[in-house]
């Protein structure tokens, strides 16, 4: 985990970093499914792993039937999950101020994908095994203005903790 977090933190200040991240995530994915290699037992279900100006990296833990309330990021996020399969519903908003499922696409043990600042998307655990990923923000996510998202009214509300829980309960 050490030498990915490395290479991430390097490539995140690069012209292409989209491309680097998700290339450097793919091959780590590939090698931990396929050698099986040790991954750190997080105690936290979302677990910073490191976070800079540049980029903050998370170790994701979704238990089945739990869902993440619908948000954006406003930046590029990358996700390469390595067990289970993280559902991810993605969401536009509608002229007339709601909210419209667009897609949605599971991730799968040894999958990554990419996401665009603009994206907005709820995310839970597809089966019945914790999903467990990494996910990378290119930028300083904690400091973010960001938002979440009522799928049921298309209310958007200021990401906090409080909304958060109030959504997560909806879900
Ligand atoms: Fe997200």
């Amino acid at each position: 985990m050490e030498s990915l977090i490395k290479k991430i933190k390097n490539a995140a200040t690069k012209d292409d970093a989209n491309h680097l991240i998700k290339s450097f995530l793919k091959s780590w994915v590939e090698d931990v499914v396929e050698n099986n290699v040790p991954i750190p037992d997080y105690e936290e279900d979302e677990c910073l792993l490191f976070e800079d100006e540049s980029v903050s990296i998370w170790h994701c833990r979704y238990r089945p039937g739990f869902t993440v309330p619908a948000h954006d990021h406003q930046i590029v996020a990358t996700i390469a999950v390595y067990q289970g399969i993280e559902s991810n519903t993605l969401w536009v908003k509608t002229n007339d101020g709601g909210l419209k499922k667009k897609s949605v696409i599971e991730i799968k043990r040894g999958e990554v994908l990419q996401f665009g600042p603009t994206a907005i998307h709820s995310v839970s655990c597809a089966n019945d095994k914790d999903s467990l990923a990494v996910h990378v923000y290119q930028g300083n996510l904690s400091t973010i203005d960001r938002s979440l998202f009522d799928t049921q009214t298309g209310q958007t509300m200021p990401f906090s903790d409080e909304n958060y829980e109030l959504l997560a309960n909806k879900a």
